[in-house]
């Protein structure tokens, strides 16, 4: 690549001798390029490829963790599908090649703790178990409070801090999240979901902080609304399905399949200078805050 490219040589004129060079001159020396940075142009036809790699993703059992594993196996990654539900790891294995179940619930932290040394080395880890407590603030309790912050911060600090120590030893790894468009855009009843999903985003930008020299990327995708399991109360009520298919610009919901595209770019050498970043993929609903379309 260019930015590790030799600098071109100008000759150098009798009347003006090169200084004498001391040590510290960093003319001297030439930085070795950081982890993960490519020394040349990439195969692009090969770009999103993830053949000899390996990736974890967490809640693969359902809806966009399922379509992610699926999506990151076709790319040739080795998948290891873990989620609390065994059974629903097992059947997303069995809806591609590549890909082995296992159980796993992040709210153990001793298992989370345990898995880098049952699973060796993780190259991508994506990370899509979560979940919401659709209520006002003044009607949540306090054990409410306390399951989404587990699931949605507390599990993902710990996945972290077990996977991104090792990512950075070897040099190289992408952590993949899910957060939401409720970690920018809110409507009562998603105070304590969106909390968590934007205090995600900043965990991930400060690990990518942390960790970016040593080659280890962390990146947020926040979905908008999804037809999974995680919106089946929405789903039930027409009117309130009808009203967030047409707050997203597309004017409907995704399928979770449309997130997996999102997944494999961000795992991907396709992504390689993209860290500390959320990438949108909501239909445009934060982009829109109004239908209102002035006379012309
Ligand atoms: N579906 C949407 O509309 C939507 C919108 C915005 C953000 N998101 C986010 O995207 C992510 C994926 O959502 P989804 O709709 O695919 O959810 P889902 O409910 O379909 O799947 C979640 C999976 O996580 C697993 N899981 C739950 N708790 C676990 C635990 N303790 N340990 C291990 N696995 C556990 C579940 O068994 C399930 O297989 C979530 O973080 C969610 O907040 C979803």
């Amino acid at each position: 690549m260019t930015d590790t490219a030799e600098p071109p040589q100008t000759p150098q004129s009798p009347e003006t001798p090169e200084p004498p060079q001391t040590p510290q001159d960093p003319r001297n020396s030439r930085p070795s390029p950081a982890p993960g940075a490519p020394t040349e142009r990439p195969d692009y036809a090969r770009l999103f490829r993830l053949d000899g790699r390996t990736a974890l993703v967490v809640g693969g059992g359902s809806g966009i963790g399922r379509e992610s594993a699926l999506a990151l196996a076709a790319q040739g990654a080795r998948v290891v599908v873990a989620d609390r539900d065994l059974a629903a790891a097992r059947g997303t294995c069995k809806l591609g090649e590549g890909l082995t179940p296992f159980e796993l619930d992040i709210l153990d932290a001793d298992a989370v703790a345990a898995a880098p040394g049952e699973l060796g080395d993780v190259d991508v880890l994506v990370v899509t178990a979560g979940v919401n407590v659709r209520k006002r603030i003044l009607d949540y309790s306090g054990e409410e409070f306390d399951r989404v912050v587990g699931l949605n911060l507390r599990a993902h600090f710990d996945l972290i801090r077990a996977f991104a120590g090792p990512m950075a030893q070897r040099g190289r790894g992408s952590v993949i999240a899910f957060s939401s468009m409720r970690a920018v855009v809110v409507e009562p009843g998603q105070g304590v979901y969106a909390a968590t999903k934007a205090g995600l985003v900043q965990l991930l930008r400060t690990a990518a902080a942390e960790l970016g020299p040593q080659g280890v990327r962390f990146n947020a995708i926040a979905p908008g609304v999804t037809d999974t399991p995680l919106t089946t109360q929405i789903k039930a009520d027409p009117a309130w399905a009808d009203a967030y298919a047409q707050a997203s610009a597309l004017g409907r919901w995704a399928h979770p399949s449309e997130l997996a595209g999102a997944a494999v770019f961000l795992a991907s050498d396709a992504s390689s200078f993209v860290t500390g970043s959320q990438l949108m993929v909501d239909g445009g609903w934060t982009a829109v805050d109004g239908r209102f379309e002035p006379p012309r």
